[in-house]
């Protein structure tokens, strides 16, 4: 059987997805909104053969162990279901970070899958289809099917729930995002496990679903007539709602650290400057700063008086999935 390729970016929420209301399907509570970034991106090759007794997977070079091919191997459960295919694969995944600070993303990681196996099993799914099956992999993988901006319609079922791109007039063009990478003293939530302990416990819940869908209307607002603080002051409170709901859960946690609340403040300080930027974090305590294009190079300048320039990315608006010419995916011995 033949080989499959595809490369996949990641995208940040503007408006985030935290919750399921099915965790089987991966349906989310609420819908979300995205800006899928040039800078972060995963390459999977994917080769289904009978030569194999189990999947084999290597990521960035190494051949992961069973528990490591975990995630890979139940998404490639449901495409042997799915899809009446009876043979296990050979997966190499590659993931291009602009550093080795843990930037790999499940969004990347699972789009990319999902284009690879596609190709592979020569699937022709359209991108609306692609999208739905991205999605049981990760949820927020739905969304990096497409370029720019995208919304995922939370639906409620299998086949309603999926990503659109947001027309935009390439405004997003005019837009960047920088990363600020922090360290991480605290143990790890996963997005999953976090998500799931707050819909069940975080007496905040009922706020956040309130909330997150009139943010969403505010944000498609912004887009619709390029309306740059509109789009940044939503997504930072949508940002700050979310990690709000995690203080309220049982037991409760935060993906905060000291260098995140620095750097916080330090885009509070830099809009006061005249610099217009706005925060958004996700599962974890790297803070990500939307800002223009215009504005970039001094944001970044202030940034670097605080923090390393090590810790900083530049993003801009990345393209949606790509699939490979199978000459070009990658193998190991
Ligand atoms: C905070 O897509 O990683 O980044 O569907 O369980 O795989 P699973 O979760 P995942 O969650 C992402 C959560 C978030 C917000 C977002 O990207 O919308």
């Amino acid at each position: 059987m033949s080989i499959g390729a595809a490369r996949a970016y990641t995208n940040i929420a503007l408006i985030k997805y935290w919750g399921k209301q099915d965790e089987q399907l991966i349906l989310p509570m609420n819908s979300s909104l995205s800006l899928t970034l040039d800078a972060f991106y995963t390459e999977t090759s994917v080769r289904f053969t009978s030569e194999l007794t189990a999947d084999r997977f290597y990521l960035d070079g190494q051949l992961q162990n069973e528990k490591q091919t975990k995630k890979v191997s139940s998404f490639l459960d449901l495409i042997r279901h799915k899809y009446d295919v009876p043979q296990f694969a050979e997966i190499t995944s590659n993931n291009f970070v602009p550093t080795a600070a843990g930037l790999a993303s499940s969004a990347s990681g699972l789009a990319a899958l999902a284009g690879a196996c596609s190709a592979a099993l020569d699937l022709s799914l359209s991108p609306t289809e692609l999208s739905m099956l991205a999605r049981r992999g990760s949820g927020s993988a739905c969304r990096s099917i497409f370029g720019g901006f995208s919304e995922w319609q939370k639906g409620d079922s299998d086949t309603t729930s999926y990503a659109v791109q947001i027309p935009s007039d390439s405004w997003e063009q005019e837009l960047a995002m920088l990363f600020i990478l922090v360290d991480d003293a605290q143990k790890d939530v996963s997005s999953r496990d976090g998500m799931k302990r707050t819909v069940e416990t975080s007496v905040f819940y009922e706020g956040w679903l309130t909330a997150v869908a009139d943010d969403l209307v505010s944000a498609k607002q912004a887009i619709a007539t390029k309306d740059f603080t509109l789009l940044g002051e939503t997504a930072e409170s949508n940002a700050l709602r979310m990690h709000a709901t995690t203080l309220g859960a049982t037991p409760p946690f935060t993906y905060w650290s000291p260098d995140s609340l620095k750097a916080m403040n330090l885009v509070r300080a830099c809009r006061l400057e005249g610099i217009p930027c706005y925060f958004t974090m996700d599962a974890g305590p790297n803070v990500k700063v939307l800002v223009q294009k215009k504005d970039a190079d001094r944001l970044t300048a202030r940034f670097a008086e605080e923090f390393n320039e090590n810790q900083l990315v530049l993003a801009h608006a990345g393209p949606g999935i790509e699939i490979l010419d199978s000459e070009r995916s990658l193998t190991y011995d």
